[in-house]
């Protein structure tokens, strides 16, 4: 029962705006006509609205307000990304399942995402708050063929594909403090944790997590994360809809990913310095072994984090946090 139900619902979602017709309905799915407009009659019950036209057949106009693997697909206008998903109402986090998947095939562009995760992971073994059906909590699945070293621009790409969005659907323009944390107002609606299984000079896969802060209110951010963090809905007070927001996450992925493969990253460094939080301004920077003041230069044609020392000289870093004097007094 509930495979057919599926399956009529991906018949239908496939076919997007056009009608199929209740007889060919029938004999794709090996049911009579009747069991047909029965099924219809439940989809209806759960929120599916289903246009039934005598002798055109029956289309979907619009799917339940529930992010599912169907209605993900339906108005998702890219070539390869998304072409798999694989939705969890709870999981641990998404990571772990799209690692488990990655290793067993799946393919470039397969999406793994969740209405909630128990033991979301952020930078620096970090927790990551994921509450039930306030965000995005999606990992994104990447096949690419750079050089390992190479692999973090992938993340500063997804920052700015991020930027591009929420600047596209709520006119606000956000701002991304290095590598890729997305702030609004200066508080952080977004991050991205980047993990890669490679060997020597190739890359097996890439798992990008994208986390988003979508439609919390102040009561649903952990009280000792609320100074700093926040969500779209509280810094924009625009209402989002969920299903097109990752649909549109997914095909600008798509787009500027495919930029970065024909044309390398000068366009996708340019687009990040235009959203660069701090750019030019003193900051706090912080590293394993020290931490000092120094002037945010900009980044670097591979990605990485310059900044201008009080010496005046440029220092080039891979892996370091930056503050800025609010925050430490
Ligand atoms: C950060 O800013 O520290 C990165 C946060 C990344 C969170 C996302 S949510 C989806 C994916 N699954 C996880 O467990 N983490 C990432």
């Amino acid at each position: 029962m509930e495979s057919t139900r599926r399956q009529l619902i991906n018949l239908l979602a496939n076919s997007k705006e056009n009608y199929i017709s209740g007889q060919a309905l029938s004999e794709y799915l090996n049911i009579s006509r009747n069991a047909v407009w029965k099924h219809m009659n439940e989809l209806k019950k759960d929120g599916y609205i289903i246009e039934g036209i005598p002798r055109k057949g029956y289309r979907i106009i619009s799917f339940p307000d529930k992010i599912s693997e169907n209605t993900l697909k339906w108005g998702l206008r890219t070539k390869w990304m998304g072409n798999t998903i694989v939705h969890k109402t709870t999981t641990s986090s998404t990571q772990t399942i799209a690692h488990q998947l990655a290793q067993e095939n799946a393919k470039h562009g397969t999406i793994v995402i969740a209405d909630e995760q128990k033991q979301g992971k952020g930078r620096m073994n970090r927790e990551w708050y994921s509450a039930k059906d306030k965000g995005i909590w999606m990992s994104l699945i990447l096949r690419p063929s750079i050089s390992p070293h190479l692999a973090p621009q992938l993340t500063l790409l997804t920052a700015t594909v991020l930027a591009d969005v929420i600047y596209k659907v709520t006119g606000e323009k956000p701002q991304i403090k290095w590598p890729n944390d997305i702030l609004i107002k200066g508080k952080k609606v977004a991050g991205i944790l980047t993990e890669m299984q490679a060997e020597q000079d190739q890359i097996q896969y890439v798992v990008i997590g994208v986390g988003l802060n979508i439609l919390h209110d102040k009561a649903d951010l952990p009280k000792d994360l609320q100074h700093k963090m926040s969500s779209i809905k509280l810094t924009t007070k625009t209402d989002i809809d969920i299903t097109k927001f990752i649909q549109e996450i997914l095909s600008t992925f798509e787009s500027t990913y495919s930029l970065y493969l024909n044309d390398g990253f000068s366009e996708i460094k340019l687009k990040w310095e235009s959203y660069g939080f701090r750019i030019g301004e003193p900051v706090f920077i912080k590293t394993l072994k020290r931490e000092w003041r120094a002037v945010f230069h900009g980044i670097a044609a591979d990605g990485a984090l310059l900044v201008k020392n009080s010496d005046g000289m440029t220092e080039k870093l891979y892996s370091a946090e930056i503050d800025w004097f609010d925050e430490r007094g």
